[in-house]
């Protein structure tokens, strides 16, 4: 196939309201900047042109998304652009769709360069919903801060992009398209993939899919309900549990991705995911998942509905690690959760004698010790956990975890949990999250307490609610020296420690997408067995009162409650 030469464009600043990404013949005209048109082309440009020309050429780069609103439009333009940049292959999931844990999964394996995922995460899809691009590197994890800076650096000056308009590929067939293009003497090739292929391949070799699906399927086999909610993971869900484990049909809901996820806001949680919980606390379901869009986040459920904090979750499977025939042959190398995520994780490190790491919110952190042969599981309160199989979290494998879990000690989800909190103790914790709010008060907010925790009366200071006292032995604002790149990431989030090991953490989220959202997090260790199964906000309300009453987010926010809490 002949495509026309490859043309320079210069970047339209002005709007036009009349035209799409990727038509041709964009008007060039120079009004201050001052729309998102020709954001997705600046974009890409600018993570094209942070690579250097040399590394780009002949290269290969995969694409994938979660299906959402206006992800296969940019899949076309970025396909012009990736031909007009000397990208030599792109290897993209069929319409585009592929899941995050898959991109990540499929970079390792082919050996790219990296990766573009078209996606907003967890965030609602849709027209009036968010659209997100995301870009990966080589090791299969999301770019760092050196990696992203400089593309920001370059997006600010970057004056013109290269593209190929007349390139027409087609993202629905499977196989291989070639272009030849002007003066170039290799042609450029897309080829589109089975977005699942790759990733159920990997998975194969990580589980026992025989126990498996003898669990799933044989005479004593458990009942089970995975929620895709229309994002991405549903073609995962079906030929993976149920084409392959034998799982019933009904075993998997909202499997058919959607431009807006149907409806629904793919943020697997108490809230999001309450048909599922619904469902589930009717008792015919065993054990219960449900999914965010782009795949790499999980909740797990147990009988009734009975619900693993994802803290929990991590650590439950790190007691249980040898469950997962994988780690059989790698050995544990170290575990890791975020700050914010709860102690529950640090307890079964201790038990075990394995190297636990704290770091900074976000799976970053995680890949750099990972690619350093220091990490092997890790989690964060947020609905994410994952290993070094690949380089982001993963939900799906979190089920097949979980699975294999259920399958070698036979219990309940909920017997397994009750067991880890008598052995270890049990990790009370909660989030709270103040979405929207004033974005000027919020960092108020936060800069006020900042001062209030330095000063050095603070330490040793009281608080008591009720009968509960607690006494402040720590107070930062969390810092993290990467001990493998040597980088610092400073003002990771406020921690107030006390005396028993409680923790009350503020922080602001990074992935919000309107003003600014303040979070709460409470971590409270809990040992006596008699206390073991209270309610969690029961157990946690003193420390709320007081976290509340310190930063006075109330009065300083004008907020009168959190509008999400976990
Ligand atoms: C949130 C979560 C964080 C997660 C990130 C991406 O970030 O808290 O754990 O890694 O989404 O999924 P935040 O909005 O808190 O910055
Ligand atoms: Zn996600």
């Amino acid at each position: 196939m002949d495509v026309s030469p490859l043309q320079v464009r210069t970047l339209p600043t002005a709007p036009y309201a009349d035209q799409k990404p990727g038509t041709s013949g964009l008007r060039k005209k120079t009004y201050v900047f001052e729309t998102k048109q020709d954001y997705l082309q600046n974009f890409i440009q600018s993570v094209f042109s942070s690579i250097d020309l040399r590394d780009r050429q002949g290269s290969t780069l995969v694409i994938g998304g979660d299906g959402r609103y206006l992800n296969k439009s940019a899949i076309e333009v970025i396909v012009q652009m990736a031909a007009a940049n000397g990208i030599g292959r792109l290897v993209i999931g069929q319409n585009g769709v592929m899941s995050t844990p898959a991109v990540s999964c499929v970079i390792r394996k082919i050996k790219a360069i990296g990766g573009i995922i078209l996606t907003a995460s967890h965030n609602p899809a849709g027209p009036s919903g968010d659209f997100g691009i995301k870009f990966n590197i080589s090791n299969g994890g999301p770019a760092p801060e050196a990696v992203t800076d400089n593309i920001f650096q370059i997006s600010k000056t970057l004056e013109e992009y290269a593209i190929c308009p007349d390139l027409r590929v087609d993202l629905s067939t499977i196989g291989k398209q070639s272009f030849d293009l002007e003066n170039k003497f290799k042609p450029f090739t897309v080829e589109i993939v089975d977005p699942v292929e790759s990733y159920a391949n990997m998975l194969r070799n990580i589980f026992d899919f025989s126990v498996l699906k003898e669990m799933l399927s044989g005479p004593n086999h458990i009942k089970i309900r995975l929620d895709a909610m229309h994002g991405v993971v549903g073609p995962y869900v079906k030929k993976i549990l149920c084409e392959e484990l034998g799982s019933p049909a009904n075993s998997a809901i909202n499997c058919v991705p959607k431009e807006d996820f149907g409806g629904h806001h793919a943020d697997p949680n108490l809230t999001y995911a309450a048909d599922l919980v619904e469902t589930m606390k009717g008792g015919e379901y065993d054990f219960g998942a449900a999914f965010d869009g782009d795949g790499d986040r999980n909740m797990i459920l147990g009988k009734h509905s009975f619900f693993v904090n994802p803290s929990d979750s991590v650590a439950v499977i790190a007691a249980n690690i040898f469950s997962i025939p994988y780690f059989q042959q790698t050995g544990v190398r170290g575990l890791a959760r975020s700050m914010p995520t709860s102690g529950a994780l640090d307890n079964v490190a201790k038990a075990t004698k394995i190297q636990l790491h704290e770091t900074p919110t976000g799976w970053k952190s995680f890949g750099n010790l990972m690619d350093a042969g220091k990490l092997s599981l890790c989690g964060e309160e947020s609905f994410g956990t994952g290993s070094d199989h690949i380089r982001e979290k993963d939900g799906l494998w979190t089920v097949l975890a979980w699975l294999s879990i259920l399958a070698t000690r036979k219990q309940s989800v909920e017997e397994i949990m009750k067991d880890h909190w008598q052995k270890y103790g049990r990790n009370f914790f909660t989030r709270y999250d103040y979405e929207e709010v004033d974005a000027d008060a919020a960092y108020k907010m936060i800069s006020d307490l900042e001062a209030v925790m330095s000063d050095k009366s603070f330490i040793g200071q009281k608080f008591s609610v009720g009968e509960k006292m607690y006494q402040v032995q720590k107070a930062d604002n969390f810092e993290y020296s990467d001990p493998v790149d040597g980088s610092v990431s400073r003002n990771q989030g406020l921690r107030i420690i006390f005396t028993d090991g409680s923790r009350i953490i503020f922080r602001l989220s990074g992935t919000g997408s309107a003003g600014a959202t303040i979070r709460l997090y409470i971590d409270s260790y809990e040992k006596d067995p008699q206390k073991m199964y209270q309610d969690t906000q029961d157990m946690l309300a003193p420390l709320v009162d007081i976290a509340l009453k310190i930063s006075q987010l109330h009065q300083k926010t004008g907020c009168s409650g959190p509008t999400v809490v976990m």
